[in-house]
C-alpha cells in the first residue's frame, strides 16, 4: 500500500545557485508538500492543492519548511573532542585527535558513538553528511549498521593513514587497500548508503598509500575521495616538504590520479591561481568549513574565487574541529568570514551551500538538496518562534531573505522543530530528552 503524506507550512528551496540565477529560489508562503513512498510528488501552494487531499495534513505554521542539510565535511569520532583548547591544526591532531581517535579500536565505543552523532545531525537538520570514520575497519561498520537502521543517506570511509601518526593508528598501503575494499563491498550502494575512499591528507600518506587509493578509484569508479587540502599554513609548508616533486598541494593529489567529479576536498584556504585551476579542470569539490577554519584559526575562504572558478562547494562543519553540528549556525560564520574579506554571503546562497550546493559537490543532486519531483523527501521545520528573540525578530521580518538570514544567524540548538528522512520523522523536537543523554559510556570515562 501507498504510504502518502502532506506537510503545510511556508516552504523554501533553491532551483539553482543564487549567485548565478535571479530565480534560482522557490519560495511559497503557504505551502504544501505531497511526498508518497518517501518521495516528493507533488509541491505547490496550499490553496491549489488541498483539494486533492484526502488524508491528514502535517501543519507547521510559522515554520519555514526547508530540505535537510547537507554536511559535506564532519568527523563523527571527533564528536566528544568538539572544543579542544588553545591548538591550531598540527598540535591540535598530536594534543587531542589522535588520542580520541584511538579509542574506536572499540566496535561498542564506536557504535555507542555513532548512534549518539547521528541523533545530533538529525537534531541540528543534517540528513546527509559525507563522514570521516577513523583507520580502524569496524568504526566505519559501527556507522554504517547505524545510519542503516534510520535509513539515512549517509557517505563515510575509513581512514588511511600509514605515516606520521602514533603507531596505534597507523595501517600500511596494503591493509588500508584490503580494508577499504571490504568495507566498499559490504557498503556501498547498500540502501542509501556511499563509500568515500578516506586518506587523511596528504602528510600521512606515503606515495604507496595514494597509489593504493588510486587503485581503489579505479576498481569502484563511483565511490568518492574524501580528504583535507591546504588548511593550515604549517600544513602547506609540510605538505611542500614531503612531496619535493609536486608542483603544489593540489598537485600532490592530483599526480596521483585522486582528482575526480567524487572529490571532496575540504577547507582548500590557502590554494594558488593554478591549483583553483587544477580543482575545476576535475569537476572536484570544496567542502567550505567556516566554524573549524576560525577556531583553528587557519584563515578566511576566499567564497568569490571559489565562485569564479566556477568550482562546486558545500559547507561542512568539520566537527570536532568545527564547534557546531549545525549548519545554519555554520552559515552565521561563513557570513563573517565573508565579512571580514569585504564579501557579502546572502542568505539565500547560504541556503544553496547547505542543501543543492551540497547535493552537486556529492554528485547527489538528482536525489536530494530541493523539493524537485521525484526526488528522496528529506526535509526540516525550522522554528521562527524557537526563542522569544528570534519570535520577535522575524516578525520584524521585510520579506523572506530577512527573515531567512535571522534565522540561520540565530539559529539555537531547538531551531529545528522536526526532521525528515525519506518521508519518515526521524526527530521531533518536542520528544527530545531521551535522545540528548550522552552515551553510557562516555558519562562513566
Ligand atoms: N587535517 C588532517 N586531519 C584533520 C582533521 O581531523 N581535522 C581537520 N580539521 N583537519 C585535518
Ligand atoms: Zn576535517
Amino acid at each position: 500500500m501507498n504510504d502518502i503524506k502532506a506537510i503545510r507550512g511556508e516552504m523554501i528551496d533553491c532551483l539553482d545557485d543564487p549567485a548565478v540565477n535571479a530565480h534560482a529560489i522557490r519560495h511559497i508562503k503557504d505551502g504544501l508538500l505531497i511526498i508518497e513512498n518517501g518521495h516528493i510528488k507533488a509541491v505547490g501552494d496550499y490553496e491549489t492543492l488541498k483539494d486533492h487531499i484526502h488524508y491528514p495534513i502535517t501543519h507547521y505554521p510559522h515554520h519555514l519548511i526547508m530540505p535537510g542539510l547537507i554536511d559535506t565535511h564532519i568527523h563523527f569520532p571527533q564528536t566528544e573532542m568538539i572544543a579542544a583548547y588553545g591548538e591550531q591544526l598540527l598540535g591540535w591532531l598530536e594534543t587531542y585527535t589522535f588520542p580520541t581517535e584511538k579509542q574506536f579500536a572499540d566496535s561498542d565505543y564506536a557504535t555507542e558513538i555513532a548512534e549518539f552523532f547521528l541523533d545530533q545531525l538529525l537534531m541540528n537538520g543534517t540528513t546527509t553528511a559525507l563522514v570521516f570514520g577513523t583507520v580502524h575497519k569496524n568504526s566505519v561498520d559501527a556507522f554504517f549498521n547505524a545510519a542503516l537502521k534510520k535509513q539515512l543517506r549517509m557517505i563515510a570511509g575509513k581512514v588511511l593513514m600509514d605515516r606520521n601518526c602514533p603507531e596505534y593508528l597507523q595501517d600500511d598501503p596494503e591493509t588500508g587497500y584490503r580494508d577499504s575494499k571490504a568495507l566498499i563491498n559490504k557498503w556501498h550502494e547498500k540502501d542509501r548508503l556511499l563509500y568515500a575512499v578516506t586518506p587523511r591528507f596528504a602528510p600521512t600518506s606515503t606515495p604507496a598509500q595514494l597509489t593504493a587509493c588510486k587503485q581503489l578509484l579505479d576498481e569502484h569508479p563511483n565511490v568518492y575521495l574524501h580528504t583535507h587540502l591546504s588548511e593550515n599554513l604549517d600544513e602547506c609548508d609540510w605538505v611542500k616538504s614531503l612531496y619535493p616533486d609536486a608542483r603544489d598541494y593540489v598537485d600532490v593529489y592530483d599526480q596521483a590520479g585522486l582528482l575526480t567529479d567524487k572529490t571532496v576536498l575540504a577547507h582548500g584556504i590557502h590554494l594558488s591561481t593554478d591549483e583553483w585551476k587544477a580543482i575545476k579542470s576535475q569537476d572536484s569539490a570544496i567542502a567550505h568549513c567556516p566554524s573549524s577554519n576560525l577556531f583553528m584559526g587557519s584563515g578566511l575562504f576566499n567564497l568569490k574565487t571559489c565562485e569564479s572558478h566556477g568550482v562546486k562547494c558545500g559547507m561542512g562543519t568539520d566537527v570536532g574541529a568545527g564547534t557546531s553540528f549545525s549548519l545554519l549556525s555554520t552559515y552565521a560564520d561563513a557570513y563573517k568570514v565573508q565579512q571580514l574579506q569585504g564579501n557579502k554571503l546572502s542568505a539565500f546562497k547560504g541556503l544553496y551551500l547547505n542543501t543543492l550546493g551540497g547535493a552537486k559537490a556529492l554528485s547527489l543532486d538528482k536525489s536530494i538538496g530541493n523539493f524537485d519531483i521525484g526526488k528522496e523527501a528529506d526535509f526540516i521545520a525550522v522554528d521562527t518562534k524557537a526563542t522569544e528573540l528570534l519570535a520577535l525578530r522575524t516578525q520584524k521580518a521585510k520579506d523572506i531573505h530577512d527573515k531567512l538570514f535571522a534565522l540561520m544567524m540565530l539559529a539555537e540548538s531547538n531551531s529545528v522543530a522536526a526532521t525528515y528522512s525519506l518521508g519518515q520523522c526521524v526527530y521531533l523536537r518536542d520528544d527530545r530528552p531521551f535522545k540528548t543523554q550522552a552515551p553510557a559510556m562516555l558519562a562513566t570515562a
